[in-house]
């Protein structure tokens, strides 16, 4: 069949609008309408050519929300007209990484995926002259119709609208989930959070919802402090203004009569920046405190501490997809939009047509949005 794509022909270049051809799904794939996606930093890191992994031509996107069309032969777990998010992180429940429940990042099909190709080593996208066109995070959802892996696609309730829901496909999971299922913060904790972006004030969410006491906001740009309060946010120090160095400060700041001592239970890179890592680990506590990276640093960029700071009891860790299973959890973090548990409605501030999808570019460059979201 033909359908509507914005390709990234190129680094560096804009996204192109063009019908493209799209070969029905294999043994095991699924055929799914697009309804709507978000635009992520990562589509941005990817399409800039900062990303060393990545390729071209490409349909990219992978912050979708859509409708099963067809299945291909031996699927079972979805059938036409189901309503799906799909998983750029997979969850096959077969792999040594599923069948561990140490971690959320299943390998089943890490190797094709990563070279822009389903399963079978092929593209299901071509030019309408028959060139391949390659798959993004095995997802492509700024395509209107796409083609995926039966374990890359979470069912959700058809009730969910996708303008909405979207965001669950990567920005809300991966924020919302490196509190609950990552650091698996406590009832009354400290945290703090570096970078009000789309991840951050969903960090900010989590964290209010696992009923943190006391969450700080760090952002060199004043006008996250507004968003980061309408999420929960107890605190904003902007690290530009406070006119000392930020650690000292952050860890003044938790300081109790009672605990001299001082630093975060819990802290979250949300910029990508490795400066702003290291000062993530140096303002938790110390004993205890675990520091979680969420952000992607460019290419062969290295992170630094003191060893003193991991023997005296802070942890570093990172965080994938918000740790989530995608499968299995994602349709749970559908529940808790739909329940009112989470918000999703005040960060999508902008919509947009395929057409002007490159707009959604721009306003990210600009910091003036935190989500767009393309409908079709
Ligand atoms: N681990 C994952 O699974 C995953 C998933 C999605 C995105 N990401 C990554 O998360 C990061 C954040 O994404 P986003 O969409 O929220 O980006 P964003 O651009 O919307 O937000 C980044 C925020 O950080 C702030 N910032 C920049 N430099 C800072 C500094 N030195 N100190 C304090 N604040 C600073 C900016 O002002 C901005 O508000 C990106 O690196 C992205 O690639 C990771
Ligand atoms: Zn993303
Ligand atoms: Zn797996």
């Amino acid at each position: 069949m033909r359908t509507r794509a914005a390709v990234a022909v190129q680094a560096g270049k804009p996204l192109e609008i063009m019908e493209v051809n799209l070969d029905g799904p294999k043994a095991g794939e699924v055929m799914v309408e697009i309804k709507a996606t978000g635009i992520c930093h990562t589509d941005e890191f990817t399409l800039s050519g900062a990303d060393p992994e990545g390729m071209f031509p490409a349909i990219l996107g992978h912050e979708g929300a859509g409708v099963v069309v067809e299945v291909g032969p031996g699927v079972t777990s979805v059938k036409p007209g189901d309503h799906v998010i799909p998983l750029y992180t997979p969850e096959c429940r077969e792999c040594p990484s599923c069948l561990s429940r140490k971690t959320n990042l299943c390998t089943a099909i890490r190797g094709t995926q990563g070279k822009g190709l389903m399963p079978d080593g092929t593209s299901r996208f071509s030019t309408l002259d028959g060139d391949p066109i390659l798959h993004y995070m095995g997802c492509s959802t700024f395509s209107n119709f796409t083609v995926l892996p039966e374990i890359a696609v979470a069912k959700v309730r058809e009730d969910a609208p996708f303008d909405k829901i979207c965001y669950i496909g990567c920005g809300v999971t991966t924020g919302v989930g490196a509190v609950i299922n990552t650091a698996k913060v406590e009832i009354g904790a400290k945290a703090v959070v570096f970078g009000l972006g789309g991840i951050g004030l969903n960090v900010i969410q989590g964290l209010r919802l696992a009923g943190a006491d006391m969450i700080i906001g760090v952002d060199i740009n004043n006008d996250k402090k507004a968003w980061g309060e309408r999420f929960g946010m107890t605190h904003f120090v902007n690290p530009k203004e406070i006119g000392t160095d930020l650690v000292p400060y952050l860890v003044n700041l938790t300081k109790t009569p009672f605990d001299q001592i001082g630093g975060a239970d819990y802290s979250f890179d949300c910029t990508g920046n490795v400066t702003v890592m290291r000062q993530a680990l140096e303002c938790t506590h110390r004993g205890w405190g675990q520091s979680i990276v969420i952000g992607v640093a460019p290419a062969g960029a290295e992170i630094q501490t003191r060893p003193f700071q991991l023997v005296t009891g802070r942890v570093w860790k990172g965080t994938a997809f918000g740790g989530a299973r995608g499968r299995t959890d994602v349709p749970k973090i559908v529940d808790w939009y739909m329940e009112g548990k989470i918000e999703i409605d005040p960060m999508i501030t902008h919509l947009l047509r395929l057409e002007d999808i490159n707009k959604g570019f721009d306003l990210m460059h600009r910091g003036e949005s935190i989500r767009s979201v393309v409908l079709y």
